[in-house]
């Protein structure tokens, strides 16, 4: 039990993985937000007036008359900053609350790739938060930057875990069914997406991202850096007209090939290391299989576990590779603020604040 909350900030706080922040951090066992920052567009204004609510739950109470501040180290003061900034407002950003002592969990792409960056996924690679001291002797800081990945990524790198440490996994091949809401507020326009697909996500880098960030996380962790996982990927991204969940079809070459019964007992049988178990927002259970042959379906089961749960279904024989699965995860959830908001709860029991 904490006696004391630790005082926590939430930069980009009105967008659309802010708001799932808001609404995450209300009640918090660990933590009390004391910062909300944005843009000059809302400096200056409370919460309820800066944001415009898309959650289908009500907005904290909490929130609701907090002044919005700028996201600088003079205006923001918390022990852990939790990051939902754009990639080009972070780069510049997160390292000056780095160094200025805070621990920054991050949403944005700017330092997946760093070196001595840890890309977390806590019930799968809890040990990588470890490189966080790596960073501090390189850096210099008495903060530090720690990220989690893509939200494409998430589900996908979690079933493959499971495949890899029972059976070896040589290949990938994935598509993705990517949820509107990943786009940000107020996102792709409706025009352009009711009634269609677009076979290409952001402005492009997307399917880069989701064929390097999973060999990060099942890579292996030596004294100072990650050794990327041998494995090979090719990603299609596409974005479809749902809300939240991101839905990915992959098919698996594996060293020691296995009948689908056999992967399907290994993915009900995963359980997370030791240290990412019983944290406030451990996913309960960390994988779902579902056994029809209709799910997982993004309405019906993105909120299993509260939204934390990985949702596997259809694992059957692929006839090119050896096994085929879908995979749903909730993005702004599992892919994003409950992530970094689960990386930071590691970070405080791994006693690394
Ligand atoms: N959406 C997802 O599912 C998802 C998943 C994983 C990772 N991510 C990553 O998370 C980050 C945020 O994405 P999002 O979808 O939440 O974007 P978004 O809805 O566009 O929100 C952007 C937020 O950043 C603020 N902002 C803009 N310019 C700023 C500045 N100069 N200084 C301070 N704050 C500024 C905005 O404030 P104003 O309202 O004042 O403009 C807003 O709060 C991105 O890096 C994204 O790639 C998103």
């Amino acid at each position: 039990m904490m006696t004391e909350k630790i005082p926590v900030a939430v930069l980009g706080a009105t967008g659309s993985v802010g708001q799932r922040f808001i609404s995450l951090l209300d009640d918090h066992p660990w933590f009390k937000v004391v910062a909300l920052a944005a843009s000059d567009r809302s400096v200056g204004q409370p919460y309820a007036n800066a944001a415009r609510w898309v959650l289908d739950t009500p907005m904290p109470a909490y929130a609701r008359d907090m002044v919005i501040v700028p996201a600088s180290t003079d205006a923001v003061q918390a022990k852990i900053v939790f990051s939902a900034l754009h990639t080009e407002i972070a780069n510049e950003l997160e390292p000056a609350f780095a160094k200025a002592g805070a621990a920054v969990c991050s949403n944005a792409s700017s330092y997946r790739r760093g070196e001595d960056v840890p890309l977390l996924l806590p019930e799968i690679n809890a040990e990588h938060v470890q490189l966080v001291k790596h960073q501090r002797r390189n850096k210099g800081w008495s903060g530090c930057i720690i990220t989690n990945p893509n939200c494409t990524s998430t589900g996908l790198t979690i079933a493959l875990k499971v495949l890899d440490n029972e059976f070896g996994v040589k290949k990938v091949f994935a598509t993705s069914l990517q949820a509107l809401s990943g786009a940000g507020y107020p996102g792709v326009p409706s025009l352009d997406i009711m009634d269609n697909i677009i076979p290409n996500v952001g402005n492009g880098g997307e399917e880069e991202k989701v064929e390097w960030e999973p060999r990060k996380m099942l890579g292996t962790l030596s004294d100072e850096t990650i050794e990327l996982a041998d494995i090979k990927f090719s990603v299609h991204t596409n974005r479809v007209a749902v809300i939240d969940g991101h839905t990915v079809c992959a098919s698996v070459e594996l060293e020691n090939p296995v009948e689908p019964e056999t992967a399907i007992q290994a993915l009900r049988a995963y359980a997370a290391p030791l240290s990412a178990r019983d944290l406030p927002s451990s996913p309960r259970p960390v994988i779902e299989v579902r056994d029809e042959a209709d799910r997982p379906q993004p309405r019906l089961d993105r909120m299993a576990g509260n939204g934390m749960t990985t949702v596997i279904g259809r694992v059957r024989r692929d006839p090119i590779l050896d096994l085929k699965f879908v995979v749903l995860s909730h993005n702004t959830i599992r892919g994003a603020a409950g992530a970094s908001i689960y990386n930071a709860e590691l970070l405080v029991k791994e006693g690394l604040l």
